[in-house]
């Protein structure tokens, strides 16, 4: 005799994932990181500038290292690396930059500070990365740039899109901001393109403890440059002098001593953590798989991911249900879910062309079909599953899955008895 399933959290049932269980917490903070802060406090240069300063210089060194590039500069931000990579590959009016049509605002806001035009390229409808056949469709003769997004934590198709920039003489700025750690053909993100940029949001895989951001490059002009537009467009060169005198129009986009050594400190712990988390995510993600009408993340061959978010996407068909109510599926799951606590959440609402910012820069008719149905169909976990230790609440929110899986009936009817005009209404996230 099959047991009787319990009710839904959301009906009054038992949760699946116990209220005690305590969410795993991002970034994990050791004693050695703390310590690490503390040294820079007391030793008191507290400015990368500062004199005898070896913590800016030191990350800088090992990211190099890490990612196998000639050259990395610390800077304030994700952001900040993004547009200073495009300032210096003189990105400007009348250039364009191809962008994804999905990814975090950052990646098209540094196109459009810089008095570029972001084009927009649909996205793979598996890979979440942008499709070189649709930035085919949209590069042309004034794009200077591809600026792909190894998003989630999984390599862009690297081979393709380096193909189509040779072809079209355009550089190729990865926004690698989400897949520390993520390789294509053994070679690590950062090191794919002309250049690479990171973010060490406390959110991401290389956190630090404020905001922070890397470039890398094998370029040793375009990392000249980078280090002039870094500190107010002054000649850098360490050990002399600083004059103040501004040789280009520069920002300041330096990074302090205190953030670079708390990075250096999570550094230690990168490959580490990735080994022991990989394990946990692919299991989780092995049960996941296992449900009708859920899609899991795929790795292409040859891609290690770095499982940064993690997004699964909802085929309404394969639960008996119509195209047009993939949005009133995922709001029931969504709301079934959370009941059970499993936090899931909507990572992107709109696609980039969708941004008010942007859309006075998208051609009239343009469509992207593939990052509206993704952002309309996927629900994503986003940091609870970073912490190495993280194995356990993931089998815990597996079995949220499974629990909600086994209503199907009752979600059926949720979505079914969706009145149009509520399907309509303006959506509100729960991230
Ligand atoms: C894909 C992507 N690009 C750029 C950024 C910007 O990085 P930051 O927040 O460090 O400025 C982020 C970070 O949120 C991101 O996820």
């Amino acid at each position: 005799m099959t047991e009787r399933p319990h009710q839904l959290a959301m009906l009054g049932g038992p949760r699946a994932v116990p209220p005690e269980t305590a969410a795993p917490r991002w970034p994990v903070v050791t004693r050695g990181d703390e310590e690490a802060v503390a040294r820079v406090l007391t030793g008191g240069r507290l400015t990368a500038t500062a004199e005898g300063e070896e913590e800016v210089p030191g990350l800088e060194r090992e990211w190099a290292a890490y990612t196998g590039t000639a050259h990395c500069a610390a800077v304030g931000s994700g952001t900040a690396a993004l547009q200073l990579a495009l300032a210096a590959l003189g990105v400007g009016p009348g250039d364009e930059v191809v962008v994804p049509a999905v990814s975090m605002n950052a990646t098209a806001l540094a196109v459009v500070q810089q008095g570029a035009r972001p084009v927009f390229a649909d996205i793979d409808p598996e890979t979440y990365t942008m499709d070189p056949d649709a930035v085919r469709a949209v590069a042309g003769p004034r794009t200077k740039a591809l600026l792909p997004v190894h998003l989630h934590g999984l390599p862009a198709d690297m081979d393709a899109l380096r193909t189509i920039a040779a072809e079209l003489g355009a550089a190729v700025v990865e926004d690698a901001a989400q897949s520390h750690g993520a390789a294509h053909r053994g070679r690590r993100t950062g090191a794919l393109g002309t250049v690479g940029c990171f973010s060490l949001h406390p959110s991401k895989n290389l956190p630090t403890c404020g905001e922070g951001g890397l470039l890398t490059t094998d370029d040793p002009d375009i990392h000249e440059r980078v280090l002039r537009l870094r500190q107010f467009g002054e000649d850098p060169r360490p050990r002399r002098t600083r004059s103040y005198v501004s040789h280009i129009a520069g920002w300041n986009h330096r990074i302090g001593p205190v953030e670079a050594a708390f990075a250096r400190s999570q550094l230690a712990r990168l490959d580490e953590y990735g080994r022991r988390r990989a394990p946990g995510v692919l299991a989780f993600l092995d049960r996941l798989a296992s449900l009708p009408g859920l899609l899991v993340p795929v790795v292409p061959k040859g891609s290690v991911h770095a499982w940064h978010i993690l997004r699964f996407r909802l085929d309404p068909q394969a639960l008996g249900l119509a195209d047009e109510d993939a949005a009133a599926l995922r709001r029931a799951l969504h709301r079934a879910l959370r009941a059970e606590g499993v936090p899931v959440s909507r990572y992107q609402e709109e696609p980039l062309p969708a941004h008010p910012a942007f859309t006075p820069h998208v051609p009239a008719g343009a469509r992207f079909p593939v990052a509206r149905a993704v952002l309309t169909d996927s629900l994503c976990l986003q940091r609870r599953h970073l912490d190495p230790g993280s194995g356990p609440v993931l089998a815990a929110y597996a079995d949220g899955f499974e629990k909600v899986w086994q209503h199907l009936d009752l979600i059926r009817r949720m979505v079914r008895s969706a009145s149009p005009a509520a399907r309509g209404r303006q959506e509100v996230s729960a991230v």
